[in-house]
């Protein structure tokens, strides 16, 4: 039976050392600030906008949310983030995703100051990562990491199966992998042998967004099951995209969902708001 990573205990952790940071900070008269901009009345969105800001002021960081309706024109959208780009005590901006139809997400996100871009969505930090130097890391692939390093699991040398490769998460999380040293395989929907590449896999990053898609017959006992999924099964029960059921008879070790990887995405993004402020108060880490 598989080790349960705890996502939620490990999250709790980061968020109370991000609260320790905040509360020096405050000593130095820096208050970290986050900006969060949701457009239109998507209800996922909603609930992902209001936990982010329930753990800002948990861990005592500053933030306003912006919530435009789902009519705002692609001029008033680029207007609020330039207003933001200009304000001292906003450090993080993040413009929830996805907008609604009409607007263009990706001239948006390049309007972003790349220093404030606390998603790691602008293409300079994008480029920033692929060069391993970078200021923030996007925040799902950023948490998996950490879980690997709080189980004192090894990346390097590893078989590492990375299935998506959405820019959000599978490219980054591949990149990521790569750069701890793991050899690292991407999968998509025009892979052929899914199955074969999967079961080499010392550590499998699902990220595809089917439910339930990692079968117990993809998987090679003893392997890493990383959870990235975030899916409705057949009775509309919150799942991921493994069949934790049967895989968790196989595997090592296993992120639950909920409770696996989800919670420490907004644990990461709360430690990019801090580097985002010490970096523009000229802070160096
Ligand atoms: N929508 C789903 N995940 C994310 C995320 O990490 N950041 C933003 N801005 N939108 C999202």
């Amino acid at each position: 039976m598989a080790k349960r990573i705890d996502g939620k205990a490990i999250a709790a952790k980061v968020r109370a050392q991000v609260a320790c940071t905040v509360a020096a900070l405050a000593e130095k008269g820096v208050k970290p600030g986050l900006a969060v901009v949701i457009v239109g009345d998507d209800p996922a969105s909603r609930t992902y906008v209001n936990n982010k800001k329930k753990a800002c002021a948990e861990a005592g960081i500053y933030s306003e949310e912006y919530a435009l309706p789902a009519q705002t024109t692609q001029r008033e959208l680029m207007e609020l983030v330039a207003r933001l780009n200009e304000k001292r005590d906003i450090h993080g901006i993040l413009v929830q995703s996805p907008l609604p139809k009409g607007l263009d997400e990706e001239a948006v996100v390049e309007a972003i100051n790349p220093e404030k871009d606390v998603d790691a969505f602008h293409p300079s930090n994008v480029g920033r990562i692929m060069i391993g130097n970078y200021h923030f890391l996007p925040c799902t692939p950023a948490g998996v990491i950490e879980l690997l390093r709080s189980e004192q699991i090894e990346i390097a040398g590893k078989n590492c199966v990375v299935i998506g490769r959405s820019n959000i998460v599978g490219k980054p999380m591949a990149m990521l992998l790569l750069h701890n040293n793991g050899t690292v395989t991407i999968c998509h929907s025009k892979t052929k042998d899914l199955k074969e590449i999967c079961k080499n896999a010392d550590i499998l990053v699902a990220a595809v967004g089917k439910p339930k898609f990692v079968t117990a017959d993809m998987v090679k006992p003893g392997a890493v099951v990383i959870d990235v999924g975030m899916d409705r099964d057949e009775n509309g029960k919150l799942c991921g995209d493994v069949d934790f059921a049967n895989v968790e008879k196989i595997a090592s070790y296993i992120t639950p969902v909920p409770g696996g990887v989800g919670p420490m995405t907004i644990a990461m993004l709360l430690r990019n708001t801090v580097t985002a402020a010490k970096r523009q108060c000229g802070i160096v880490e």
